[in-house]
């Protein structure tokens, strides 16, 4: 069961009223669910209770440093892009070796923090990134444990940003290649190849392009493993796509009609594609961070103003692109609901933060029911990419963020003041 929802007319979070919670707390305000969070993470748990895996949850979806405690304490692993996330993580309690380090252009002083830390691995995405790892684990004796990413060529239907499996991203290392470097990478000193990395996206909802990368994978294994290498470990990254539309409906609510994220589940496509990684027989790692995080977390915000210009109907509300820009940036959906509702009138609106920017929007012809000013609207499935990626933009504060654990709420981060701006 998801835990933002309609009682009645009035959306709650784990029995919690959001009205009183926006009233009591103001907005902007980042709402999450601890029970959603667990939820979540057993749900993928489940699925690979009978295979040798680790989860490492991406830290990169979602930093906060109290969802990282819950996580942890869940008992799964964490996948660092950086030597703030790989200090986070240690800080909530991960242990060092369910830790990953993933990322394109990791920094020499970050390398050997994570190498003194013991971390699980590195996943690395060039032949001069092995090199450089290996003078530093030699400099420091020890042996750094790594995982060759490798690009698969894989044409993903996401967001052109959001996807990093084809040839011309900057990620991995070329199929083509990937043999080669895999052997000479398994002779250099200070290394100890473990295995494949793939990561070819984010926000993937078919199943079929997960399928197609599984079985690259779990061929490229093969091939290595036929040239005498001794391969342990898959890590076949993250991307599980969620559903954006129609997370939550009502009677009084418009409904979003058939979309492509329509029924996804994660463990519907972790389940269709764990077969095929299963005939590696491999310890398979995985780095979920939306799948985890995105519907623990949604976004209140208040109505400052409506207006009609023209033909449109303008909502303007409290948060702004510098608090979510998910929409701004990769134009994504996300559902916008009123916290009360009281008739089902509906209007095509646009939704709108009050930058000094036309890219400052959160929906654009949306069909919604009719709010006024003083209304309080919830921006749902915000929990994954939506805080970590706000800025001070036009000398906002950022927003607050709370923890709904039953009846309690805990206020996990402060609202910025003007003073530290
Ligand atoms: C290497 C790597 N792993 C995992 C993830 C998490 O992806 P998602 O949040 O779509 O599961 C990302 C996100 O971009 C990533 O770059």
């Amino acid at each position: 069961m998801e835990q933002f929802r309609y009682q009645e007319n009035e959306l709650i979070c784990e029995g919690t009223k959001l009205q009183d919670i926006a009233e009591q707390f103001g907005t902007p305000l980042y709402v999450y669910s601890r029970q959603s969070i667990r939820d979540h993470t057993r749900w993928i748990e489940q699925v690979f209770r009978e295979t040798n895996h680790l989860s490492c949850y991406a830290i990169k979806a979602n930093g906060n440093r109290e969802i990282l405690r819950v996580l942890a304490q869940e008992g799964i692993g964490a996948d660092a892009g950086s030597i703030g996330e790989l200090h986070l993580a240690l800080e909530a309690g991960f242990p060092p070796e369910k830790i990953t380090f993933s990322g394109v252009g990791k920094r020499d002083d970050e390398i050997e923090f994570a190498l003194r830390q013991n971390i699980h691995s590195l996943n690395v995405e060039s032949e001069e990134e092995v090199n450089v790892i290996s003078e530093i684990a030699e400099r420091i004796w020890m042996k750094a444990r790594i995982l060759l990413r490798v690009n698969f060529d894989i044409e993903t239907p996401t967001h052109k940003y959001t996807s990093t499996g084809h040839k011309h991203t900057k990620f991995g290392i070329e199929r083509e290649k990937a043999v080669e470097v895999a052997k000479w990478a398994s002779t250099v000193p200070g290394i100890e190849l473990r295995g494949i990395h793939s990561h070819i996206g984010s926000q993937i909802t078919d199943a079929e392009t997960f399928l197609q990368a599984a079985r690259e994978v779990v061929e490229l294994v093969n091939e290595l493993r036929a040239n005498g290498l001794e391969i342990s470990e898959l890590n076949f990254g993250g991307g599980f796509g969620v559903q954006y539309h129609d997370y939550v409906s009502h009677p009084l609510l418009p409904n979003d009609g058939e979309q492509a994220d329509s029924g996804v589940t994660t463990v519907k496509l972790l389940e269709s594609v764990l077969p095929v990684l299963r005939e590696s027989k491999c310890r398979i790692l995985i780095q979920p961070g939306r799948s985890i995080i995105a519907h623990a977390g949604i976004l209140l915000t208040k109505v400052l103003y409506t207006k009609q210009s023209g033909d449109k109907i303008f909502v303007i509300v409290d948060a702004g692109m510098n608090d979510l820009i998910r929409p701004s940036l990769y134009q994504s959906y996300h559902q916008i609901v009123p916290l009360q509702l009281s008739d089902s009138n509906h209007v095509l609106v646009d939704v709108v933060g009050p930058l000094c920017e036309t890219g400052d929007f959160f929906a654009h012809d949306r069909m919604m029911p009719d709010v006024k000013r003083g209304d309080y609207l919830a921006i749902l499935c915000t929990g994954a990419y939506g805080f970590v990626l706000s800025s001070n933009y036009n000398g906002r504060q950022r927003p607050a963020e709370l923890m709904v654990d039953g009846s309690e709420c805990l206020l996990i981060k402060n609202r910025e003041t003007i003073n530290q701006l």
